[in-house]
């Protein structure tokens, strides 16, 4: 080893950059996480209040992964023994990635997709093959039809953050029977869309997929995913590859309590798919914007020469969204997440006042 290998390393990760969190604006109307607003913070309160009378954190949570993963299996259908959990469901793809790709593994992927898994695959070396999205922001499964040989992973989060797109089912179904490496399908907008493949994880040893309560339940604050994946797998994650305790007290109590009030989050979904639509008709009545259909809790659109005012003009309002830029032959790409009615209707008054 070289005397001084240590410095070196740390100028080679420096060289990475590392994932972009979004800007924090103080009070700002926060439409650039994709977060879920539209929950109200009531459900919140109720569920950490019984949290907390459930809690001692002078212990450690001995047996409340395994509680925590009975209540998932009631709510995904589907049994415990092929269910894990993580902080957040970045923290299962970091493990996945960490302990089962390599600079030797080549994975297939949309471009762009989710950036967190982008930067780990950069991170730990791992080449990407990427698909890019055509121009009106869809992908042709017959590109990673074809790609599939070549590749010994497969990763999609469907719906696809940033572009809110989701391929037919039965088009992901046959990719997905086709593929013969690890297939890791992230669904952590699933719920905003039609369909889940959850229920493919019975029959398909090499599907994982991972979905998580940050979205749907608005608890991305909690840092609570889970995965569904063949049992031979799921024992190998909790029992060597994830940490003994790798969520906290306090989430495994919040996480059991929201599950056990899902019934709530039905109808949020419902409110979220409404607004999403009200958001794309009306960004589609201006000449300037390109609007891209979505199955997710965000609208993607291309504002084209306009989109660093736009952005500004919102910014400088107190309504934050995501800058995006170049995707593909979109140069002006913006991400508005779906919030709140009123949330909503004044991002959407501010761009007719810019605009209009
Ligand atoms: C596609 C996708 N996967 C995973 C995540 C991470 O979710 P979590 O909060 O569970 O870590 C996100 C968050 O934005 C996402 O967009």
């Amino acid at each position: 080893m070289k005397k001084n290998w240590f410095e070196e390393k740390i100028k080679k990760f420096g060289l990475i950059g590392g994932y972009k969190k979004p800007e924090l604006v103080e009070d700002s109307i926060k439409l650039d996480s994709n977060e879920n607003y539209v929950i109200p913070k009531q459900f919140q309160n109720d569920i950490i209040f019984s949290a907390k009378k459930n809690s001692d954190i002078r212990e450690y949570p001995l047996g409340g992964v395994e509680r925590l993963i009975d209540m998932i299996s009631k709510f995904v259908k589907i049994p415990s023994s092929m269910i894990g959990v993580g902080n957040g469901s970045d923290q299962i793809l970091d493990l996945i990635l960490s302990n089962f790709a390599s600079n030797q593994t080549k994975v297939l992927t949309s471009n762009p997709t989710f950036g967190f898994f982008e930067e780990r695959c950069k991170l730990y070396n791992i080449p990407l093959i990427t698909i890019p999205f055509s121009d009106n922001m869809k992908l042709d499964i017959k590109d990673f039809l074809k790609q599939s040989k070549t590749a010994d992973i497969l990763y999609l989060d469907s719906p696809n953050n940033p572009t809110g797109f989701q391929f037919g089912k039965s088009e992901l179904q046959k990719l997905v029977k086709s593929f013969s490496g690890l297939i890791i399908i992230d669904e952590a907008y699933g719920e905003f869309s039609e369909y889940s493949l959850s229920n493919m994880v019975k029959t398909q040893n090499n599907l994982i997929v991972v979905q998580t309560l940050s979205k749907s339940f608005g608890l991305a604050g909690l840092r609570l995913g889970y995965f569904i994946a063949n049992k031979k797998f799921t024992e190998i994650f909790m029992n060597v590859l994830q940490y003994p305790y790798p969520v906290s007290t306090i989430t495994i109590e919040s996480g059991i309590q929201a599950l056990e009030n899902s019934n709530q989050m039905k109808d949020i979904i419902n409110i979220i798919k409404i607004e999403r639509k009200r958001i794309i008709d009306t960004l589609q009545t201006f000449d300037t914007f390109e609007v891209f259909d979505s199955k997710a809790n965000f609208v993607l659109f291309d504002a084209h020469g306009a989109y660093k005012r736009v952005y500004s003009a919102l910014a400088e309002q107190g309504i934050s969204i995501r800058k995006l830029g170049k995707i593909g032959n979109h140069n002006g790409c913006l991400r508005v997440t779906v919030g709140t009615k009123e949330m909503n209707s004044k991002f959407l008054l501010a761009v007719r006042d810019l605009l209009g």
